[in-house]
């Protein structure tokens, strides 16, 4: 991320939404290109967002304003064919050394073979807790429902409605957890052949530019208050404490015992066996 931190500079807070209402989103009056504007394009009343890069630049939005907590969901159709080398990017963050970030990035891959789905969240400006997943399908024959549900209680990444990862608050317990800071919504496509495909061996090939990922129909942000108020969604019970129904748990566990090809959690390794304390926390 910070090549591309660097080159969306630094952004500052704008009011932070309390308010409980579904919103359909509109690229034209929620966001703004911070990056790449001459070669990406919103269209269809606002529903549609075409993100593009080419060998000048890849390009971006961000959302004016930032929101504690909510639901962002944003359907995506990742860039087609030789995706090798490029990085299609959707998280929160906010600002700041000691920044909170939520993150779903998309490594391409060569013609064929499989995109990787990447998470992370950081607290505080401590990052480090990467999963990555494969996916069940082609994600870029059609969009698909990436949201992130953020409430004081969890962090839940969803594909498709399936949970795939659960970040819970242990802040009590002296884990870091992103609940102070307002967080603006980003979406990004960017070239990251220096690390993306196999450490950086493949790099994108330009004969197939430029590529193109493509946004819709973003609802939301969903934003709410510590306030109890009740959200129009169903799948918080209550707004104070974010449960998964068993059919979310065994859909979690199912997405994580056969899709999830690196977990920061069991990399002992990396972090000579000194695993972060969220890890031997129930996540679910
Ligand atoms: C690309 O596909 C290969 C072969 O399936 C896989 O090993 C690799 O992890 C993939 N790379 C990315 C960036 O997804
Ligand atoms: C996207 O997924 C979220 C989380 O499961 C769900 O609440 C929402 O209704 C879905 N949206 C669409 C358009 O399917
Ligand atoms: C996006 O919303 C429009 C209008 O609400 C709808 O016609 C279209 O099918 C939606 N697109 C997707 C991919 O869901």
């Amino acid at each position: 991320m910070t090549s591309f931190r660097a080159l969306v500079g630094t952004v500052f807070l704008s009011a932070i939404v309390f308010q409980s209402c579904l919103v359909h989103g509109n690229f034209y009056s929620d966001t703004y290109f911070n990056w790449g504007a001459k070669h990406a394009y919103i269209f269809g009343d606002g529903d549609d967002l075409n993100l593009v890069l080419d060998q000048s630049a890849g390009s971006g939005v961000q959302s004016h304003k930032s929101y504690l907590f909510g639901s962002i969901e944003l359907l995506i159709k990742l860039v087609p064919g030789n995706s090798a080398g490029t990085v299609t990017a959707y998280y929160l963050s906010s600002t700041g050394d000691y920044h909170d970030e939520i993150d779903f990035e998309f490594l391409g891959n060569s013609t064929g073979e499989p995109y990787t789905m990447h998470t992370n969240i950081f607290t505080q400006g401590k990052g480090n807790r990467e999963q990555q997943f494969k996916l069940w399908f082609d994600p870029t024959a059609d969009f698909h429902n990436y949201t992130i549900h953020w409430n004081p209680t969890a962090v839940v990444w969803y594909v498709d409605s399936i949970p795939i990862r659960v970040y819970r608050n242990y802040k009590s317990e002296g884990i870091g957890f992103p609940d102070e800071q307002g967080m603006q919504v980003y979406s990004s496509l960017w070239n990251a052949d220096n690390w993306a495909t196999r450490g950086g061996l493949v790099k994108i090939d330009w004969t197939g530019a430029p590529f193109r990922a493509e946004l819709v129909n973003g609802t939301g942000p969903l934003a709410f208050s510590n306030v109890p108020i009740l959200t129009e969604a169903n799948w918080w019970t209550s707004p104070d404490y974010m449960q998964l129904s068993s059919d979310q748990q065994w859909k979690l566990k199912w997405v994580r015992d056969n899709y999830m090809i690196y977990n920061y959690c069991t990399d002992y390794e990396r972090f000579h066996w000194q695993m972060a304390p969220e890890c031997s926390k129930p996540q679910y």
